[in-house]
This record gives C-alpha cells, structure tokens and sequence, in this order.
C-alpha cells in the first residue's frame, strides 16, 4: 500500500525513510507521498466511473507547483479559487479548459483574464458576477462558459468556520433565486449557461448531508432543463472528508454513490472538486523538538520549530492531528502540550499528547497534514516557509525548497 508507515519511533513513505529526509533537508518539513496522491485520485475517478463524471482537483487544498503536475499527469482538470491558483495550473501545464474557477469574490482583473484564457467554466456567485462576466465577454465578442454556484440552504455537520451551504452564509445565490437569476442570464449575448454549482462545506463526514445537497442540486438542474437551459453539467464541489483521528472515515465509494445516483438521471456529467481527501492524508509535517519544559503538575511543553505559520489548522479549527515520533524514547508517558514558537497562545499543534518525554533535538511528525497545512502557511514572526518535499520512485526530491532571508525581503524596499 502507498503512504506513511509508522512504528514506534519511525516512520517510512514509500519506503523511505522519513528521518532521513528531515536529516538531509533540515527542518519543518512537508513530505508528500507521490504514490498516494495518484492512488488517491485514481480511486475517487474509479469510484464516480459510473456515471459522465470529472474530477477538478481543489488546488486550495495545496497548489505547490511539483503536486499539480503529477495530479495533472495523472489526469486530474482542477478547481482555482484565485487568479493566482489559476497561473499555478497553467504553469503546472493544465489547459485552461480544464479550470473550473470558484471564488467569492473573483475581480474584475481575475474575471478578464479568465474570459481571454477561455477557462473551461466560472462558477458566478452572485448575479451581479454573471452580468460583470457579461460584459466582459460581450466586449470581446466571446460568449463566457459559466455556471451558477447555488446556496441550497443546507448546513452541513462541520467545523463552523468551513460550512458554506447555509442560508446565512456568504456563499452562491439563495436556491429560491437561483431559478429567475439564471433563467435571466441564460439569454444574455455574452455568456453560455452550462452548468449549475454547489459546494456546501468541507471536512464533511455525514453521507445524508452530501446526498441532500446532490439531490436538491440535481433537481434544481432538472427544473432549469424543463425551462429549456441547455445545461452540460452539475458540479457538486468538494469536501470529503478525511479521519485525522484514526476512526474509519466515510467511504469514498460511498460518497460516490450517493453523488452518481442523483446526479446519472440527469444526463448531465458531474464535476467534483475535491481537495482535502486527495492530499490530506498523503502528507505530513516533518518537526524538531527546540526545547522541552515541565508545567507545573506532571505535564510538558514540547515547544517545536513548527507551529502555526506552518500549520494553522490546530490555531484556526481547533484541528487535532496525530503525532508519531520520529526518534526513538522509552520511558514512562507523560502528558505534553505540543506547541510552536510563535508568539500566540494559539499557536499549538496538539495539546494533551501522552508520550515518553521527548528531548531536544527529536523529530516529531504531524499526520495528515498535507492538505491547508503548506497552503495556509505564512510568514508571520518573519519565519521561513517551510521546504517541501515529494517522495517518488523511492528516493524524494524538494518540491520548493526552504526560503531564505533574502525571499523574505524580495517584495521590499
Ligand atoms: C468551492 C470549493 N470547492 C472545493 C473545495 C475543496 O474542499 P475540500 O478540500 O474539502 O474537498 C472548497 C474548499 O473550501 C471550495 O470552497
């Protein structure tokens, strides 16, 4: 099987070992299992290959540059949120009509660039985008391929701050809108209609969830055919989501299933954008133990080089990813708070972690980190982004290496 093996005190990817990697190219350090990431996807495209289907990798899940190419080269088209995801892809060699682009608040320069690349769609969130795009097309004299993102009303079971389906949320037009403002767009001279949109939350674990928004979805679809739009697709976003405790997670054959049978009856071909489940677990954050500190009572810090501006998720969703330990310890297990080195009380990666006390100097590991881990990271305190590294035909290779002082200072005067 592709991915991490771990032992107590090691862990290998692919079969290389990941202390070795760490070893060679310092610390934090993202390593990325080449083989999981395609077996991933593969497994997604195998499971929805009943139905007309294509999958658009989430590029905000990651976007370094060395893993969209091998999604690409595997065969994936992709989601881009930004003008920025959307250069990513093109450098990475995807054809500009394999981009679906989302976004909540695309500009007016995002939106003229993506009409003269001729993207494969735009997802419009409001029908002030559509009539913007409109315009846009009709002024180069293009008609734009574009579809409707639909807020269903649905809040799904997630951490508040990724539900996105709900009526209170920022996201798409309220459903019982939805009919009049594309049946309105569905005449204009500068756009073709060819596609309805939905993407409810992420990290989402509730099979009812998904198949009530695929249906509502589908029937809406079915609704706008019956008013003569002549639709192509219905494209029901991402959000699978992953186990970062270890509990099984939701089937993705299941997930599948209940996408395909709302959608097949359709006709129409179904678009998923799906970035966590892809890379997530094919990830992990690679850190070194900088000091070690007893609490009172019988409890530690285990400060790391590592904290949020690598890893945000445990500071921003109170996300609790598993640790292994890449050094060796016997000993008794005492209880530590895993935290960084920033200056946030926030800045943690994982509280309350019982584990032999580790020593300055120790690697530790942080699973399933390869999705919004190296997307999210940043350089608040100054810190160097991390360096990322892509194991691959059993060796590895840096997928972007660490930067430097003078990186930090490119953008300044
Ligand atoms: C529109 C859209 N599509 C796809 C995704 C990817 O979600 P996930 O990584 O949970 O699959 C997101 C994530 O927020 C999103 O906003």
């Amino acid at each position: 099987m592709s991915g991490f093996t771990f032992s107590s005190g090691g862990a290998t990817c692919d079969g290389v070992d990941a202390a070795a990697v760490a070893a060679a190219e310092g610390t934090p350090l993202y390593v990325y299992s080449a083989a999981l990431v395609v077996d991933r996807y593969r497994a997604l495209d195998a499971a929805l290959g009943a139905c007309p289907h294509r999958v658009h990798y989430a590029l905000k899940a990651n976007s370094t540059l060395g893993l969209v190419r091998l999604l690409r080269s595997a065969g994936s088209a992709v989601d881009a949120n930004s003008g920025g995801e959307i250069a990513v892809a093109l450098r990475a060699g995807v054809d500009p009509v394999d981009v679906v682009f989302t976004g909540v608040g695309k500009t007016a320069a995002e939106l003229e660039d993506a009409v003269r690349i001729g993207v494969g769609v735009i997802n419009a969130e409001s029908a002030g985008e559509l009539a913007r795009i409109d315009r846009i097309a009709t002024a180069r004299g293009v008609r734009a391929r574009v579809a409707l993102r639909i807020n269903p009303g649905i809040e799904a079971d997630s951490h508040p701050g990724i539900v996105t389906g709900g009526a209170r949320h920022k996201f798409g037009v309220p459903i019982e809108d939805a009919g009049a403002v594309c049946r309105d767009a569905a005449g204009w001279s500068g756009l073709d209609l060819v596609g309805v949109h939905a993407h409810v939350g992420s990290q989402l674990t509730n099979l009812d969830e998904v198949a009530r928004t695929a249906s509502t979805i589908a029937r809406f679809a079915q609704e706008l055919r019956a008013a003569g739009l002549a639709l192509e697709h219905v494209d029901l976003g991402g959000g699978l989501g992953i186990s970062y405790d270890g509990t099984p997670a939701l089937p993705v054959e299941e997930y599948a299933r209940v996408l395909v049978e709302a959608v097949a009856p359709t006709g129409l071909t179904l678009l998923v954008e799906p970035g966590r489940w892809i890379v997530g677990p094919a990830g992990v954050l690679i850190a070194t133990v900088v000091d070690v500190k007893p609490q009172r009572g019988s409890r530690y810090f285990v400060v790391l080089d590592a904290g949020m501006s690598e890893l945000l998720r445990p500071a921003l969703y109170g996300a609790r990813h598993r640790l292994e330990r890449l050094t060796p310890r016997s000993g008794p297990e005492v209880t530590c708070d895993v935290v960084g080195p920033i200056c946030e009380t926030t800045d943690v990666i994982r509280l309350g972690q019982s584990m032999p006390l580790p020593e300055v100097g120790d690697l530790l590991l942080v699973r399933d980190a390869g999705a919004y881990g190296a997307a999210m990271a940043s350089n608040y305190n100054r810190r160097a982004l991390p360096a990322e590294a892509l194991v691959e035909g059993g060796g590895w290779r840096l997928i972007r290496r660490r930067q430097t002082v003078d990186d930090l200072l490119a953008c300044e005067s």
